[in-house]
């Protein structure tokens, strides 16, 4: 993937009023199994912590369930027709472990593993590259009941869950993405519990936390021995993170929440190392006795290509018992050992999740990870926004969210400039679907999806997006 020939001299990227991405460029679009596929109890599929807990009455939003979803589990044929009218060149998808292995370990259900090699026959029929996630989100329930993320046996079961997949499918997919946000998985699901499996314990989720990292390189190992030729990696999200003012006391805050919202991953995969200062935040909650002599030179197994998925930045304070503030953001608890941080707002304009729109914070993360971690080659694989779309005379002209893309797009041309090495980006999302705690009360789609009638209808941003990506540029 280089630029040399058709990149036009002088600045690089900017020639007949269009701003270029290096040819090669890979323009996708992600969605994640439970988020749209449905289906829920077929062909053999066994249920996980998402099942459990969407059905736990309170935990989700109007008792919304991914039961159904987008039923793309029956359309993924239309589905992918719709990618080709787009024109991109990739695909992320993640696969659902209780679909291929359902209680999480043993032999493989076959019905399952067809509907997902079918899927990937249809890709690459279309030229649409497959990349594909092991792990988002849906543990089988069979290995939570045995101890979940925080219990060490949770990783060796990932990775052979890997290696099975990479036997089936890695002769035709290149690309693969160990664990979609880690953080997530633990920090949410173990520690704030509003994801499943809805556990608050902040030990746990530190724990959590390491094994879902050990079950990454332990899943990188096992597939590379497979299929050395084939491309590894795993997806962050990753922050930019400011102090709400120049005290000592807001600089420490954000020292510590880019801490555990970045750093306690980047620095174990990237360096082999926990920081030494979020070991000292936490020093309360763990004492780190699940780590095992080996297991950071593991979970630093060398990778093939890192990915990003972006979406605000974190503006934070102490907290000052004499300053009432609105509360805003991120639950704390979800930040073990930082419990006192305020996450505060600037009043700048959000998206419908209340995220603040902040694209110089994907310049900067893309510049730091560059910088500070890794020369690896870098992919943005989410990245995308949720407003309430209004659906008028059959269409939907969502101008917000098109601005959205247009603005981090620019962010993601400059950090090329600048060096980084970006090979792609994957907007977040294809089709309206399941927004986990939200249920389907925010819209994140290039493509609206009417859940009653399952109607696919292309908004104005995704008209938008197949431009850019037939120019591979944006408008200057
Ligand atoms: C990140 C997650 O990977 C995805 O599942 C989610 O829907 C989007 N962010 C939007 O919140």
């Amino acid at each position: 993937m280089t630029n040399a020939a058709t990149t036009p001299p002088g600045n690089p990227a900017e020639a007949n009023g269009q701003l270029h991405f290096p040819d090669g460029f890979l323009w996708g679009v992600a969605t994640a199994a439970y988020q749209i596929e449905g289906a829920a109890a077929e062909d053999g599929r066994g249920p996980s912590i998402w099942d459990t807990f969407s059905h736990t009455p309170g935990r989700v939003i109007e008792g919304h369930t991914g039961d159904v979803a987008c039923d793309h589990y029956h359309r993924s044929a239309d589905d992918v027709r719709l990618m080709a009218d787009l024109g991109v060149s990739s695909y992320r998808f993640s696969v659902s472990w209780p679909r291929i292995q359902p209680d999480g370990s043993g032999a493989v259900n076959q019905a399952g593993l067809d509907f997902y090699r079918r899927l990937v026959d249809d890709l690459l029929a279309h030229d649409i590259e497959p990349w594909l996630t092991i792990y988002h989100w849906d543990l089988p329930q069979a290995l939570e009941d045995a101890g979940g993320w925080p219990a060490r046996d949770t990783a060796a079961r990932f990775a052979d869950y890997a290696q099975l997949l990479q036997s089936a499918l890695g002769d035709r997919v290149r690309y693969w993405t160990t664990l979609n946000e880690p953080w997530c998985s633990a920090f949410l699901g173990y520690g704030s519990g509003v994801h499943a499996p809805g556990r608050r314990d902040a030990a746990a989720s530190v724990r959590a936390g390491h094994h879902l990292m050990l079950g990454h390189g332990l899943a990188v190992q096992a597939m590379r021995a497979i299929r050395p030729e084939n491309q590894y990696g795993v997806t962050l999200n990753l922050y930019a993170v400011s102090p709400q003012s120049d005290s000592a006391a807001d600089a420490d805050a954000a020292r510590r929440i880019d801490g555990m919202a970045n750093r306690f991953f980047l620095d174990p995969v990237l360096r082999g190392q926990y920081p030494a200062d979020v070991l000292g935040d936490l020093r309360q909650v763990s004492d780190f006795g699940h780590v095992r002599d080996g297991d950071l030179a593991v979970i630093s197994t060398p990778l093939s290509m890192f990915g990003i998925n972006y979406y605000t930045r974190y503006v934070v304070a102490a907290a000052d018992p004499d300053i009432e503030r609105e509360p805003y953001g991120r639950d704390p608890s979800a930040f073990p050992g930082s419990e006192d941080v305020q996450f505060v707002s600037r009043g700048v304009p959000v998206t419908d999740m209340d995220w603040e729109i902040d694209a110089p914070g994907l310049l900067e993360t893309l510049q730091r990870v560059h910088r500070e971690y890794t020369k690896l080659p870098l992919y943005v694989t989410e990245n995308g926004a949720a407003f309430p779309d209004k659906v008028i005379d059959g269409t939907v002209d969502d101008q917000d969210r098109l601005a959205y893309f247009d603005e981090h797009l620019r962010a993601c041309q400059e950090a090329i400039t600048s060096g980084v090495p970006l090979r792609g980006y994957f907007a977040w999302s294809l089709m309206d679907n399941y927004e986990w705690a939200w249920g389907y009360t925010k819209r994140f789609g290039l493509v609206h999806v009417d859940y009653e009638s399952q109607r696919r209808t292309p908004k104005s941003s995704a008209k938008w997006y197949a431009e850019v990506i037939r120019r591979n540029a944006l408008p200057a």
